[in-house]
């Protein structure tokens, strides 16, 4: 008898160890929410036709803008250089909706989030749960303690 209650307990704390797992699995990364969200809002102007990096939009910047480009941020690695290096805090900047931002403006990109204020809303906690740390201190500003909460999960 105890035997069986010792392996029901067992049982309900696997249970249990299994739900807390799934949990963890809705963190928010990149493959699960922030590529669709991309995909969706941002890579018609930022994908494969944009400038290929950021500093070749910078050397032929009216070149892109002319064609309605930016820069390519369609793969994990270069949507991550405008987080926390070496474009610290870019876009965060951009797509703040203006609680943060100096000049209580919203970021030039946070209109692209979504066609009504509840799906801006919406997008931009994704990202910023995505983010972590939602600063939008430039690499002169930014501290230490700043950089090790931008977690951006893969
Ligand atoms: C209609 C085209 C268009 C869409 C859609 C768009 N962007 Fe942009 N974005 C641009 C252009 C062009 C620039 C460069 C000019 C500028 O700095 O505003 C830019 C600049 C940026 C920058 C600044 C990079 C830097 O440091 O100079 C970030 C970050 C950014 N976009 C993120 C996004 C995100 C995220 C989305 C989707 C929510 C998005 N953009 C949607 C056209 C677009």
């Amino acid at each position: 008898m105890i035997i069986r209650s010792i392996k029901f307990l067992l049982m309900i704390s696997f249970i249990f160890s299994l739900s807390a797992f799934n949990t963890q699995a809705q963190e928010v990364s990149y493959r699960t929410h922030i590529k669709p969200l991309f995909d969706a809002k941002c890579v018609f102007c930022h994908g494969k036709d944009a400038a290929p990096e950021y500093y070749a939009f910078k050397e032929e910047k009216d070149k892109w803008m002319s064609k309605g480009q930016g820069m390519r941020m369609d793969t994990y690695s270069h949507l991550i250089f405008y987080t926390a290096w070496p474009d610290t805090g870019s876009l965060m900047r951009r797509l703040d909706d203006g609680k943060n931002t100096k000049d209580g403006k919203p970021g030039n990109m946070y209109q692209h989030l979504g066609s009504t204020e509840d799906e801006r809303q919406k997008n931009l906690k994704i990202f910023k749960e995505w983010v972590g740390n939602w600063t939008l201190k430039r690499w002169q500003e930014i501290t230490k303690e700043d950089m090790n909460g931008i977690k951006v999960k893969y």
